[in-house]
């Protein structure tokens, strides 16, 4: 399957709240270094992958491009942040991110598809917040930014539900992503008390 009809297919269950836009955009600052932090992670994830599945060809080729992609745009964070004077301190993260990883099944192969799908649901909220970001954002030259990484981040959802496409049935795939992209939504209904990009 093409990446283009993936288009079709509605990953997120829900969309996110306006008390989440407003508590971003209340925050800018806290939620650039959360950004920050999010770029060097989804790098280090498509990382991870080829630590644990070496011999997986495309997907090795595939995550390559991605993990260079999310470098990239650490790096372009980064360059925000100084802009800003926001020094590159570490951040506790919200409870997004454990409790997906929480129900990422711990038996092979079921531990792979699962990981794929996760990945790619969260590349997929990436992709819708900072396409509010773009909106909503005050500062026009931070919005024209947002902007700029948005199609990456739906790009890279495609890419992981294409590997996932690739190495399990699609039925599996799409009923699987079903079950999470619900998970998904519901760890996100109640809003964290911190600003972050995945509160
Ligand atoms: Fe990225
Ligand atoms: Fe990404």
């Amino acid at each position: 399957m093409s990446i283009s009809a993936l288009k079709t297919i509605n990953a997120l269950k829900q969309p996110t709240s306006d008390a989440w836009i407003k508590q971003a955009i209340a925050n800018l600052d806290i939620i650039l270094l959360d950004h920050s932090h999010c770029e060097r992670k989804a790098a280090g994830v498509a990382l991870n992958f080829m630590f644990r599945y070496p011999s997986n060809t495309k997907m090795v080729r595939e995550l390559t491009a991605i993990a260079r992609e999310e470098l990239e745009h650490f790096e372009l964070v980064n360059q925000w942040l100084e802009k800003r004077n926001i020094p590159l301190a570490p951040l506790p993260p919200p409870p997004y991110g454990a409790g997906l990883k929480a129900v990422v099944r711990p038996q092979e192969p079921e531990r792979f598809l699962d990981s794929l799908l996760v990945t790619g649901l969260i590349e997929a909220r990436s992709h819708e917040r900072l396409g509010l970001l773009a909106v909503h954002c005050p500062d026009l030259e931070l919005a024209k930014f947002y902007r700029s990484l948005m199609a990456s981040e739906a790009r890279h959802f495609g890419t992981y539900w294409v590997l996932a496409d690739t190495y399990f049935d699609r039925e599996i795939v799409n009923q699987r992503l079903d079950e999470l992209s619900v998970i998904e939504s519901d760890l996100l209904a109640n809003l964290h008390p911190e600003p972050r990009i995945h509160s």
